[in-house]
């Protein structure tokens, strides 16, 4: 079975074609236009910009994807939430198009779900996955916890009152005008700062739920960064702050999913969404599951599929499609509140 996947959620513009053999995905064709250059100048996502942009590259990109695409593909999985609405729309109008001409089944995706089910893409992390499992999702827009019976059985169990942990790196990169998205670029500066160097809070970690709250540390940074503006410029001191601050990001989101992990009796932790790129979250998650949950199996997205893509929205829509979880093309519409669980 072999799907197309449209992503368009936010500020890569993305068609992939990724093939279901048996458990396995292999991914055909991988085409991702990242907006960020664009964005840039304005220090972050304008969404008017943002869907204009997706408009204008479609075409390439479908283009790029080959001319015998409508032969080659089972369905067509489009993301139709959550996400910024204009985005999200350009993205369904070409799958609506296209289901109607190719005449092909179509599939709305939940943008959260297809980051979930990018650690699918490996062929080694799907021998690892047992459930229930506990997803760690981690992005620009979302901090979730959310329990899996199976693929499709999914309940949020903690999400974040206030920022996203990806917004708070944005966020804290802006304060010391490092560039933009935030959250490569902080991993960078704390590679040379030392992660003990300034006390900054853990929202929420002794608290007994499983929420998260980042606005609270964003904040205690601006203080640190105003108490110290003669420092701004310091690179010593830019390092220390961003290694502290990251090291505070990651130990909030590691605590939360050890302590949910251990009340719900997990077999597997995995990771999703852009922040799963992060090193030091990678490792310290590995070390913390390898210590307080040893018996649980622990995977991770390769790094190309963390952030936004669509080989992850046609793995998706294959499990979709097994189940012929279709929808008629005129009736998917975008839903920018879109939740899982
Ligand atoms: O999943 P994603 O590509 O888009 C959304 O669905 O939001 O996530 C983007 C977010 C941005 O906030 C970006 O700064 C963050 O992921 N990010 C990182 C890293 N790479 C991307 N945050 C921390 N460390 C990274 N290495
Ligand atoms: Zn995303």
């Amino acid at each position: 079975m072999k799907i197309l996947g449209i992503e368009t959620s936010c500020d890569e513009t993305a068609l992939a074609i990724v093939e279901k053999k048996g458990q396995d995905f292999l991914v055909r064709k991988d085409l991702v236009y990242s907006q960020i250059l664009i964005h840039k100048k304005y220090g972050g996502i304008v969404p008017e910009v943002a869907a204009r942009a997706h408009v204008e590259k479609m075409p390439e990109l479908l283009k790029r994807l080959g001319t015998k695409t409508n032969k080659d593909i089972d369905a067509i999985a489009v993301v139709n939430g959550p996400g910024l609405i204009t985005s999200l729309r350009v993205g369904l109008e070409l799958a609506k198009t296209l289901s109607f001409l190719w005449q092909k089944p179509l599939i709305a995706v939940n943008h959260i779900e297809a980051h979930i089910i990018a650690n699918w893409l490996s062929k080694s992390n799907i021998k690892k996955i047992k459930f229930p499992a506990l997803a760690l999702v981690v992005s620009g827009g979302h901090t979730e916890l959310i329990l899996m019976k199976k693929i499709g059985d999914y309940k949020k169990i903690g999400q974040t009152l206030d920022d996203a942990a990806g917004e708070a790196f944005d966020k804290v990169a802006k304060i010391f005008e490092l560039g933009y998205p935030g959250g490569p670029i902080i991993a960078k500066w704390a590679e040379r700062g030392r992660a003990d160097a300034i006390e900054f809070p853990r929202p929420l970690l002794n608290k007994n739920n499983f929420d998260f709250s980042f606005s609270g540390l964003k904040t205690a940074v601006l203080y640190e960064a105003r108490k110290n503006k003669s420092k701004m410029k310091n690179k010593k001191y830019i390092a220390d702050v961003c290694a502290s601050f990251q090291e505070a990001a990651v130990d909030t989101l590691v605590g939360k999913t050890i302590k949910a992990g251990k009340k719900h009796e997990i077999k597997t932790i995995m990771l999703a969404g852009g922040v799963s790129a992060n090193k030091w979250l990678r490792k310290e998650m590995a070390l913390a599951i390898k210590k307080f949950l040893p018996k649980v199996n622990f995977v991770m997205p390769e790094i190309k599929y963390t952030g936004d893509n669509a080989a992850m929205v046609a793995a998706a829509g294959a499990y979709h499609a097994v189940k012929k979880d279709f929808i008629d093309w005129r009736k998917i519409d975008a839903d920018p509140n879109l939740s899982l669980g």
